[in-house]
């Protein structure tokens, strides 16, 4: 299995609950190494070139690459009004250009294979918006038609696509939002507290598993109930 982003916050946790459960993990970084005991290829996901060779290796090292999870991803905030183009384009490449490069590349093998999984690290704020988070939004919103197109197209080959809504996960991502902020976010969360990393991986582990063999499509709040309804 392969995880964009997988060297540091939800993305590692991601790698390493699949290696613990005796999986073949590799992660992509962009330089700053492997953390030990998984598979690490140098990758940038604004890069076709890259994923190719990425994918090229993990295959060579650890085989077809059976099942995706996309969670690269980054923010650049602010009012629309000041959102450059740049910053739009950016955020858009990295995060949902970025996730149908590695998802055609994946297919390769999942076709041949005729089965696999591919996972979306989208966000709530694809579903509900935030002030500031137009680029981002738009973004992981578009993970969601990503993903169904992929389910339907894919279905028939046992290739399922399903997307994971993150709410507010403690991770250097959101380390960056203010005091104010965070309490302000927190006001709205029914569970009253951020979720962890590892509850994120806990519900890709469902996605990944035989349990999950029927479920495609389907978009996986884990966001201490923040979402619900949407
Ligand atoms: N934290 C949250 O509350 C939250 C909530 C909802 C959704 N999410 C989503 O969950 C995912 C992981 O978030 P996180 O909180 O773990 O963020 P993070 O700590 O900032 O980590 C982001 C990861 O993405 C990688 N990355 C960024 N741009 C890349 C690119 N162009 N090519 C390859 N890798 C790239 C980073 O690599 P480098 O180390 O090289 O920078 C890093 O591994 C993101 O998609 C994020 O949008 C997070």
């Amino acid at each position: 299995m392969l995880v964009t982003g997988g060297n540091r916050g939800i993305g590692l946790a991601l790698a390493e609950a699949f290696a613990a459960n005796g999986d073949r993990v590799a992660v992509t970084h962009r330089g700053s190494g492997a953390p030990d005991g998984l598979f690490g290829v140098q990758c940038d996901v604004t890069s076709a070139e890259d994923v190719d060779a990425a994918f090229s290796a993990v295959e060579a090292e650890l085989g077809p690459v059976q099942v995706l999870i996309s969670n690269a991803g980054i923010t650049d905030d602010g009012l629309l009004l000041r959102m450059s183009e740049d910053s739009f384009q950016r955020v858009l490449d990295a995060n949902l250009t970025g996730a149908y490069r590695v998802a055609k590349r994946a297919t390769q093998g999942m076709l041949k294979a005729r089965s696999g999984r591919m996972i979306f690290i989208s966000s709530v704020v694809a579903l509900f918006g935030a002030p500031g988070q137009a680029n981002y939004a738009a973004s992981k919103a578009g993970l969601i038609g990503l993903a169904r197109s992929i389910a339907r197209e894919l279905g028939s080959r046992t290739i399922t696509a399903n997307v994971i809504a993150p709410g507010f996960i403690d991770t250097d991502m959101t380390a960056e939002m203010s005091d104010a902020r965070r309490s302000e976010v927190l006001a709205n969360v029914p569970l009253k507290r951020y979720g962890t990393a590892d509850e994120v991986a806990g519900a890709a582990m469902y996605l990944a598993s035989d349990a999950a063999a029927y479920v495609t499509g389907v978009v996986l709040p884990v966001d201490g109930g923040v979402a619900m309804g949407l």
